[in-house]
């Protein structure tokens, strides 16, 4: 069976941060993360990264998810991959995919081409490479007439071979026997006094095996930070590429300054994205919306025809022609149904809103459900915690609460009931009916008068 190999042992030190580099996010998401995924869409599920460098911190990240490795020093790639030899030796058939897990942009089809053009060529090892402008910093490709004959790393590169524009990308595909037996030939006879992964290719040449290269169109594959300066170069790449998907998909955009939008984030046709609207991991938009400006959503379902601006939304779901804000707070668990109309200064947590209903302003609803069509006044609050436990409210159809009404949870409103304005309501109201609870109003005529001539 094919597998991957995932080396996130380094530290990153110019990153100025005591975190593992591959920890480091592009478009909200580590870049390993980037790394798994594109193995996993090549239906490579039997993977082991390397750790070493916090590698508790990619522990912590994977959370059992994979297997991992630790590489208690760093002594180059060749060395970081030998730490995965128990893994690769649980199954030698087949081949196993080398990958950087701070190169994020390697994506499935390279991952599927190369992997075919290995098998193809009957390769012991095939690196995946690219011409780059600039080549600096890269291992460069040797080439002789019948093909690769190395890899030759900057450090350890004379001139001539420095003016080679091919690269290596990090990135590479062995068959599993026989990377097993090339890593036990590695030493570190070079600039870094580092075994070389790349040393394999030279090796396996020597000893009669074939190696070949997959060279990439696409050098963006290889693109990698090395400093904060090249994360911000990679986080505008990747930015800009999932926005030109979204154009191409018929979503709209009139601006994209601060326009951020995670990879998986599905929108529909029609749908308008107005400017500094960030929409995070597990959002799902439909058709026909207008979306921002300033609105962050994070795992949201959102329906056709819903309009959002200035909002704050997160694991909710919110029903086609709902308007929602400006200036509003959508916490997780709520449903916001079909035609609703929220807006300034409003709060909903762990709520429903029913169908058509109105909550227009400065109102906190917590744990509740509200019917449809009701008409939630100006300063309603559910008082929905006794500083112990929650509680929860209930409202039903066409209710109407007055401005300023305290609902102190649990409590329960029938269909149609009305609260009167100022009203704090502690007991259930039934259906159609009124509650009115406020103090008798007193007037001390000419009160003021007094005190001022005094
Ligand atoms: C390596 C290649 C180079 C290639 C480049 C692509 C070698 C000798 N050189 O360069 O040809 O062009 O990648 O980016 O392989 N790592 C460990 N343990 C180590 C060393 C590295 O886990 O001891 C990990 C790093 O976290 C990183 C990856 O291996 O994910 C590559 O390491 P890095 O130091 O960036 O690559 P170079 O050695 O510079
Ligand atoms: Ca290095």
């Amino acid at each position: 069976m094919n597998k991957a190999v995932i080396l996130a042992g380094g530290q990153g030190k110019r990153m100025k941060a005591d975190m593992p580099k591959p920890l480091f996010k592009v478009l909200g998401e580590p870049m390993l993360e980037w790394v798994i995924s594109a193995c996993e869409n090549s239906e490579i599920s039997d993977i082991c990264i390397i750790k070493g460098f916090r590698g508790e911190m990619i522990d912590e990240y994977l959370s059992g998810r994979y297997e991992t490795a630790l590489q208690a020093e760093r002594l180059g790639t060749g060395h970081a991959v030998q730490q995965a030899i128990p893994f690769l030796e649980k199954d030698t058939d087949g081949n196993t995919l080398v990958l950087c897990g701070d190169a994020p942009f390697i994506d499935s089809e390279t991952i599927n081409q190369s992997l075919m053009l290995h098998e193809q060529n009957n390769n012991s090892v095939t690196v995946i490479t690219a011409e780059l402008e600039n080549p600096s910093g890269y291992g460069r490709i040797i080439r002789s007439k019948n093909g690769i004959s190395g890899i030759v790393e900057q450090k350890d590169a004379t001139q001539e071979q420095r003016n080679i524009k091919e690269v290596n990308s990090g990135a590479y595909w062995f068959r599993t026997a026989d990377l097993i037996s090339l890593l036990g030939k590695l030493e570190n006879n070079n600039a870094q006094k580092e075994y070389y992964l790349t040393d394999t290719i030279s090796i396996a040449i020597s000893e009669g095996k074939n190696a070949g290269a997959y060279k990439s169109s696409n050098p963006d594959i290889i693109k990698g930070a090395n400093n904060r300066k090249d994360l911000l170069e990679l986080n505008t790449y990747a930015r800009n590429m999932v926005i030109e998907k979204h154009l191409e998909n018929g979503v709209e955009f009139v601006c994209t300054d601060g326009i951020i939008i995670e990879r998986d984030v599905e929108i529909g046709v029609g749908t308008q994205i107005l400017p500094s609207t960030v929409l995070r991991k597990g959002t799902k938009i439909g058709e026909n919306c207008i979306i921002g400006s300033n609105t962050v959503i994070e795992g949201c379902t959102v329906g056709d025809n819903v309009i959002m601006n200035n909002v704050q939304a997160y694991g909710s779901v919110i029903e086609s022609n709902s308007e929602i804000g400006p200036y509003v707070h959508i916490r997780p668990e709520s449903r916001i149904c079909e035609g609703a109309k929220i807006s300034d200064f409003v709060e909903i947590k762990n709520s429903t809103i029913g169908r058509k209903t109105a909550v227009a302003h400065l109102v906190y609803i917590g744990d509740s459900d509200i019917g449809k069509k009701a008409n939630i006044g100006a300063g309603t609050v559910t008082v929905n915690f006794d500083g112990i436990s929650k509680s929860r409210c209930t409202v039903g159809d066409y209710a109407f609460i007055g401005s300023n009404t305290n609902l102190i949870a649990p409590v329960n409103l029938g269909k149609a009931a009305y609260t009167a304005a100022g009203t704090t309501i502690t007991r259930d109201i039934p259906d159609y009916a009124l509650a009115i609870g406020r103090g008798e109003l007193k007037i001390k005529e000419g009160y003021t008068r007094k005190k001022l001539n005094k």
